[in-house]
């Protein structure tokens, strides 16, 4: 066989050769330059293509989410307390009393195949039996609530002003993920409200809830993305007299906050991120190239974050079967999940759990050991309370739309500061993420923590904030000095 190609091979240059009056060995230098020149031509083409910046779609900065036909709004802000009545409490109880027995996990399995039961059923106790429903609702009103209505849709939000007047207040917009809430920035809001030596600034804080998640209504017309959310929280900054203002995000959070800074470049002046991703082509190329030689893409420290790849795919494969049921189908998972708090808080808990820390699943608790009992029920019950497990689900469903994959390929000048902690759910290198956010003034990395780094390590969540927004004043600083 080998023989036949060989010959073959050789008939076929020496016609060549004969055919252009030139030796066989000239032919192949020309061939393999004129391969090589196409290669290299091809693969220019192919990344001007990838980098090239698409241009904004049209965006509608008004479109209504409400019921119905668009109507006029009345837009007062209204002071907001967060109450869990008796009526509801009571219901909560008697179905976490009279559901029917778990199954037990299988012998030997702790966390592996989801949330483990012996385990739920300890945490179920503690709802009915301890949970302080009232005291709880009180310690959430101790930050100033409001609601507003925005585009059809009521808003709720903290706002805190600093405890000290006079200083230079710096506006900043907290977003969270799903399955959270505002609640997941309890004990952060406070830490950036006062003021620390050797900074000469402190910040106003808006912790929102996205629409359909927390307090805030969700919408009953489709297309709600990330990218429509922004424009309703941007709107809501704008009501509240903020025509600049700075951003702080994680998960969900950070996919609506890149869309603002991508679409609103001159409104926001910074961003602080723990889950910034570059969902951009050309990163995903990288990510790819970058596996065949990965420490030199990235520092070798943290190279176990994102590669090898096969790792990070087999993780993806095992925890995020709840990405696909919520991006496809959430409306049916959601009837189980409405109907039953049992069922509500395994589905939510485990997946906290495992967020918090991936290595964790051989534990009864899966990764649910660093949180505190409490900030977990406080995040259930607030599920349950609004009935808002469907609405908030639907927004992996509702995400990727095609606008959101054009401006997701737009890059952005907002200085952007990002913090990994050391189990959040994905990371990408600098390599990349320098491809959307062009300014990126600040990065740090952190042994501990995971992707709910509000309720797990709130105190150094708001260093780092104070820390980023250190670089990025001084960023804009120099900008400015620059004009
Ligand atoms: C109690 O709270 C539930 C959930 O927020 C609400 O649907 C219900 O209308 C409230 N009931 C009363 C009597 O206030």
């Amino acid at each position: 066989m080998r023989a036949v190609v060989t010959s073959l091979y050789t008939h076929v240059l020496n016609c060549l050769s004969s055919f252009f009056n030139i030796s066989s060995d000239q032919l192949m230098l020309k061939g393999l330059t004129i391969i090589i020149a196409l290669i290299a031509i091809a693969t220019y083409g192919f990344i001007s293509y990838l980098q090239r910046s698409p241009e904004l779609p049209e965006i509608d900065y008004e479109r209504w989410w409400g019921n119905g036909p668009k109507v006029a709004e009345d837009g007062t802000v209204r002071p907001f307390k967060i109450e869990f009545n008796d009526t509801m409490i009571a219901d909560l109880k008697s179905r976490l009393k009279n559901r029917r027995p778990l199954t037990k996990p299988l012998e030997g399995i702790k966390s592996e195949y989801g949330m483990n039961t012996i385990y739920l059923e300890k945490v179920l106790n503690y709802w009915v039996e301890k949970y302080d429903f009232k005291e709880r609702a009180n310690r959430l009103n101790d930050l100033p609530r409001y609601k507003t209505r925005i585009q059809g849709l009521d808003i709720h939000f903290i706002r805190m002003k600093p405890k000290v007047q006079g200083m230079k207040t710096l506006p900043l917009l907290v977003l969270h993920g799903w399955p959270s809430s505002s609640k997941e920035f309890q004990k952060v809001v406070p830490l950036l409200t006062t003021p620390r030596t050797g900074h000469d600034f402190v910040f106003e804080v808006i912790a929102a809830d996205l629409p359909g998640f927390g307090f805030s209504e969700g919408t009953n017309k489709p297309g709600l993305s990330g990218l429509h959310i922004g424009v309703i929280l941007r709107n809501l900054m704008r009501r509240l007299g903020f025509n600049q203002f700075y951003i702080h995000a994680g998960d969900w959070g950070s996919n609506v906050a890149t869309h603002m800074i991508t679409v609103f470049p001159d409104e926001i002046l910074g961003y602080h991120s723990t889950f910034a991703i570059s969902f951009r082509p050309y990163s995903f190329l990288k990510l790819f190239l970058g596996s065949f030689v990965p420490n030199f893409v990235m520092d070798p420290k943290y190279v176990n974050r994102v590669y090898p790849l096969t790792d990070l795919i087999q993780y993806f494969l095992r925890e995020t079967g709840y990405l696909h049921i919520q991006s496809t189908k959430p409306d049916t998972i959601g009837v189980g999940l409405t109907d039953s708090p049992a069922g509500l808080a395994a589905y939510v808990m485990e997946k906290i759990g495992v967020c918090t820390n991936r290595d964790q699943t051989n534990t009864d608790h899966g990764g649910l050991a660093a949180l505190e009992l409490e900030d977990l029920l406080d995040t259930v019950t607030i599920l349950w309370n609004n009935n808002c497990i469907v609405t908030s689900s639907r927004l992996y469903a509702e995400g990727t739309t095609k606008e959101t994959r054009i401006v997701d390929n737009i890059p952005t000048k907002v200085p952007t500061a990002i913090v990994n902690f050391r189990y959040e759910v994905l990371h990408q290198p600098e390599w990349m993420l320098r491809d959307k956010f062009n300014n990126l003034v600040h990065f740090t990395f952190y042994d501990y923590g995971g992707h709910f780094a509000g309720l797990e390590v709130p105190k150094e969540l708001a260093d780092d904030i104070f820390k980023g927004m250190l670089a990025i004043l001084e960023f804009n600083k120099k900008k400015s000095i620059n004009l």
